[in-house]
C-alpha cells in the first residue's frame, strides 16, 4: 500500500503516517527505510518524535529514553522491554509502500 510520497519523509528524520486507522512511523537513514508502530512500548510517546541515531539505526523514546532498533523492533534499553511492532516498508516511483 502506498501510504506516502518519498518526500514526505525527511533525510535522516522520521514522519507518522496513518495506515488502517493507526500511526506508523517511517524513518529514513540514508538509502534505507523502517517502519514500525508510531507508539512507545512503555508509554504513549510517539516514536518518530524520538532522537534518530543515524550510526546505529535506532531511535530514543522522547518521553522515558528507551533505545528500539529500527531494524528489529527490539527494545535495547530499559523502561520498554517490549519491541514494537515493524513492517516492510520500501520505495517504488518516490512513493513510499508499507505491508501491514
Ligand atoms: S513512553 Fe517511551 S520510554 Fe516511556
Amino acid at each position: 500500500m502506498r501510504i506516502a510520497n518519498l518526500a514526505d519523509v525527511p533525510e535522516n528524520g522520521a514522519n507518522r503516517f496513518v495506515v488502517n486507522g493507526k500511526f506508523v512511523a517511517v524513518f529514513r537513514v540514508g538509502a534505507d527505510l523502517y517502519a514500525i508502530d508510531d507508539k512507545c512500548t512503555h508509554g504513549q510517546a510517539s516514536l518518530s518524535q524520538g532522537e534518530l541515531d543515524t550510526d546505529t539505526h535506532c531511535v530514543a523514546c522522547p518521553a522515558h529514553s528507551a533505545i528500539f532498533d529500527l531494524r528489529s523492533g527490539e527494545a535495547r534499553t530499559l523502561p520498554a522491554f517490549k519491541p514494537v511492532a515493524t513492517y516492510r516498508v520500501w520505495v517504488e516511483d518516490d512513493g513510499v509502500l508499507i505491508e501491514v
